[in-house]
């Protein structure tokens, strides 16, 4: 067995990020700056398989790892789709070691992003690499960890690494960007809970369904006229788009007045649109921006208290 590598990139929601569990599209990107890496070595003289992440100081042997670590959940779905059977302390001793540039808990899918890379590598490594659509049903499962019922728009997305149309449920459709165009991803510093804004619009679309339905199907109208607008080469046009959908998002209750700031922050710095990304709550924002005042509105997210920005071009 030979050392093997792969390699994932971070994602973002641009639109429909909610509607998207009710059965409404969304569109998501890959953020290809930023990625998870991971590498493979054979272990000579070795009695056991390793996994380090020197980045959250993880060091342990498979075997160790709780079973229901994302690591243990991927590792064993990505064997036993080889043929490869338990225990772990059978398999042949390898080293794992993953790096990643991916944000962690930011909504950028840096959770994904490792699953696929380690799946990908682990296949490989074994002489059985996976198809993609493989490769992304088991990083679905691994997924269903962080937030229960996940529409699976992260794994796809990452799996894939090109901008994705994506209906729960629906086969995959990607996309392509004909004219490039640039945001700025600035992240409030508040750590937010996908699982908890989820399952809070889930109460309050219980609760009051026709309030949020009518908010789910524009978010949807939104979704395809930004598709729309992407393939037909006019970028620009996205950012009153994502004005409104952040309205909605609001609406629902998923922003917070950390991302209400910056949202505002940006428009005033010169942006063509602006809304949450994700699962709100905290996390991330993103704000549509010409390139050349990319940086000018980076500034201004900064001074408005965001801690990181990260500027990337689309396409
Ligand atoms: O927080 P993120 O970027 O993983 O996105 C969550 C997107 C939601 O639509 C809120 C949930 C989902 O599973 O699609």
């Amino acid at each position: 067995m030979r050392a093997t590598s792969s390699t994932a990139p971070g994602k973002i929601i641009l639109f429909g990020e909610h509607a998207v569990v009710y059965g409404q599209p969304a569109i998501a990107v890959p953020v290809t700056h930023v990625r998870a890496e991971v590498r493979i070595e054979p272990t000579r003289g070795g009695d056991s398989a390793r996994i380090l992440a020197p980045g959250v100081g993880l060091d342990t042997r498979v075997e160790d790892l709780p079973l229901s670590h994302p690591l243990s959940v991927a590792l064993r779905g990505v064997l036993s789709a080889c043929g490869v059977a338990e225990p772990l302390s059978d398999i042949p001793p390898f080293t794992l070691t993953i790096h990643s540039t991916i944000p962690v808990a930011g909504g950028m899918g840096s959770g994904a992003a490792v699953s696929v890379a380690v799946i990908r590598a682990v296949s490989a490594f074994l002489g059985h690499p996976l198809p993609d659509e493989q490769v992304n049903a088991l990083a679905y499962e691994v997924e269903k960890l962080h937030h229960g019922t996940p529409s699976g728009i992260d794994n796809t997305v990452i799996t894939y690494a090109r901008p994705v149309y994506f209906v729960r449920g629906q086969p995959i459709e990607t996309f392509t960007v004909p004219t490039p165009f640039t945001i700025v991803i600035a992240d409030t510093g508040v750590p937010s809970s996908t699982a908890i804004t989820v399952g809070n619009v889930r109460k309050g679309w219980q609760a009051d369904p026709d309030r949020f339905n009518p908010w789910f199907e524009r978010v949807g109208q939104l979704v395809r006229a930004a598709r729309h607008a992407i393939e037909s080469g006019t970028p620009r046009t996205l950012g009153p788009l994502m004005d409104e959908n952040h309205a909605l998002l609001q609406q629902m209750g998923v922003s917070s007045p950390e991302l209400d700031r910056l949202v505002e922050a940006a428009r005033g710095a010169g942006a063509l649109g602006a809304k949450l990304s994700g699962g709100g709550g905290g996390g991330n924002m993103i704000a549509l921006v010409e390139a050349e005042s990319a940086e000018k509105v980076a500034e201004a997210l900064r001074n408005a208290g965001a801690v990181r920005t990260i500027v990337t071009e689309i396409g």
